[in-house]
């Protein structure tokens, strides 16, 4: 085989690769009416850093050190939160005025935590143990995706 042929198709592959976050992203924010922002964060060092996501609006929150807000108390301890009412959790960075509550779920591959999944509600009380099931077990099929 042509050795630049190869390099463009195997480029391909590894694009595909990369695009299954934001794919997954994109699935979630389309077909469920209460996620209005879905969004995930890498761990880089000690801070998490904004990948894929999908919204109405940009968030100013990029990078959110590990520890800070409920993205970052979620990448410390490795557990989900829930919030249903984002206005009576001291933690909560506001990204957007029309999100009423919260559900963070980290993405670990073992007990190391990779990443996260983020989505924001226009509703209270938005996430319930349904989401909080479906979206681990989501995470477990996408630490592999993270590099
Ligand atoms: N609210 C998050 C910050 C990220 S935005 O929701 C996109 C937090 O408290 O960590």
């Amino acid at each position: 085989m042509d050795y630049k042929i190869a390099e463009k198709m195997i480029k391909k592959i590894i694009k595909k690769n990369s695009d299954v976050l934001f794919n997954v992203v994109n699935f979630l924010y389309e077909n469920f009416v209460h996620y209005n922002w879905v969004g995930i964060y890498i761990v880089k060092g000690n801070t998490l850093i904004l990948g894929p996501w999908k919204g109405t609006q940009a968030t100013e929150h990029t990078k959110i050190p590990i520890g800070k807000g409920i993205c970052g108390s979620a990448a410390l301890s490795g557990k989900t939160e829930i919030i249903g009412d984002v206005t009576i959790d001291k933690r909560y960075l506001s990204c957007f005025i029309s999100t009423k509550s919260e559900i963070v779920v980290p993405i670990k591959k073992g007990k190391k935590i990779l990443g996260e999944i983020d989505i924001d509600s226009n509703k209270k009380n938005a996430f319930s143990e349904k989401d909080k099931v479906f979206l681990e077990n989501l995470a477990d099929m996408l630490f592999e995706h993270i590099h």
